[in-house]
């Protein structure tokens, strides 16, 4: 059996692993903390660890886990912006990823966060609770006829536009690698912002990509724009959204992940004082629907999560080739 130690362990993660970690000769001790340099201690004993999207994997974590003879860190998601790739492959970790568990429950689940805006079923959900059933304030929009901005159309991206193809609303969308034929228009990124209503990000956070949805963004935008994040926080910068929102540029926003999420996403810090206050008052917006990174989180998506990460550690330990293995070049980010 190999030893894995397995950060920011959650009960829904147990259920789905506990099934499959025996048959791939896996051993694995659940830890509730993140990985991070202070926590690589953990990892002792333990010829891998397997890692989730908050996880630091800098250079730091990756020394420390190195000089402890761990040899590869399996990530549990399809992202890996929180890996230092250049220097795992200096210290001989080898990582591996899950490309693609569910983009179905990713999709959906942007599509759930348009439709609670376009519709605002959050408000309407609290008023009927307290026996309002007035529909002041409640005025929705159709998708139907809109433009929708796809930024990124690989698997995520690409379901998204299909559904939202099948609202009958007209696709716009921008990707550096078009997937002609699939019936969306392509345009430039800077078209795609000036036209849309909706823009719905479904591309990877790199260098290239930080803060796409910059302050000047925001100036081209069609007033009243809806945005959807799903795929990562700092793909928007917060501060220029929170102004937008504040200005009433942005008609709505639907955030799954946050620029500064991995302090608080995936915790209950319910009793506790929140000081990001770019956070504290997108959430205190009613056109604002924050959600805690959850879009993977359905039980198709986390069965395929498990298999796919136990037979990429499988495979590693049996000596095979692992197709999933995260490479320095940026195929498939
Ligand atoms: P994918 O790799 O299939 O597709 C990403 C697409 O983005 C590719 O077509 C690529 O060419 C394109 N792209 C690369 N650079 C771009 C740029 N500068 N501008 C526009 N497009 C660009 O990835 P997949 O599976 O569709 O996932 C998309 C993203 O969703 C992931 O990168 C991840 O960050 C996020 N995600 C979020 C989850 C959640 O629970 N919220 C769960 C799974 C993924």
């Amino acid at each position: 059996m190999e030893k894995i130690a397995f950060f920011d362990a959650r009960s829904y993660d147990r259920t789905y692993f506990d099934a499959l970690a025996p048959k791939a000769g896996l051993e694995l001790l659940y830890l509730e903390n993140k990985l991070t340099p202070q926590t690589a201690v953990l990892a002792g004993g333990c010829a891998g660890v397997c890692a989730f999207v908050n996880d630091e994997l800098g250079v730091e974590t990756l020394s420390r886990l190195a000089e402890q003879g761990v040899r590869c860190a399996a990530l549990r998601c399809a992202g890996y912006n929180n890996v230092d790739l250049a220097a795992a492959q200096r210290l001989g970790i080898r990582v591996f990823r899950v490309p693609a568990y569910s983009p179905a429950s990713v999709a959906e689940h942007a599509v759930a966060l348009l439709l609670t805006l376009t519709r605002q079923t959050h408000r309407a959900f609290t008023r009927t609770r307290e026996r309002n059933f007035s529909l002041e304030g409640l005025v929705g929009t159709d998708l139907e006829g809109k433009s929708v901005g796809v930024v990124g159309t690989g698997r995520v991206g690409m379901k998204f536009a299909q559904i939202m193809r099948g609202f009958g609303a007209h696709v716009l969308a921008y990707d550096p690698v078009p997937q002609w034929g699939a019936g969306l228009e392509y345009v430039r990124l800077d078209e795609l912002i000036r036209r849309s209503d909706v823009i719905s990000l479904h591309c990877p956070l790199t260098p290239a990509t930080f803060h796409m949805l910059s302050r000047a963004s925001f100036h081209r935008m069609r007033p009243g724009v809806i945005l959807i994040n799903t795929s990562r926080g700092a793909l928007i910068d917060s501060e220029a959204l929170l102004d937008n929102v504040k200005s009433g540029k942005v008609g709505a926003a639907g955030l799954d992940v946050y620029e500064e999420e991995a302090d608080v996403f995936y915790e209950d810090v319910s009793s506790k004082v929140m000081r990001d206050d770019t956070l504290n008052l997108l959430l205190s917006q009613p056109n604002v629907l924050v959600t805690g990174h959850q879009a993977f989180l359905t039980r198709e998506a986390l069965k395929a999560i498990a298999e796919a990460t136990t037979e990429n550690l499988r495979k590693f330990f049996a000596g095979e080739r692992v197709e999933n293995e995260v490479s320095l070049e940026p195929a498939g980010v």
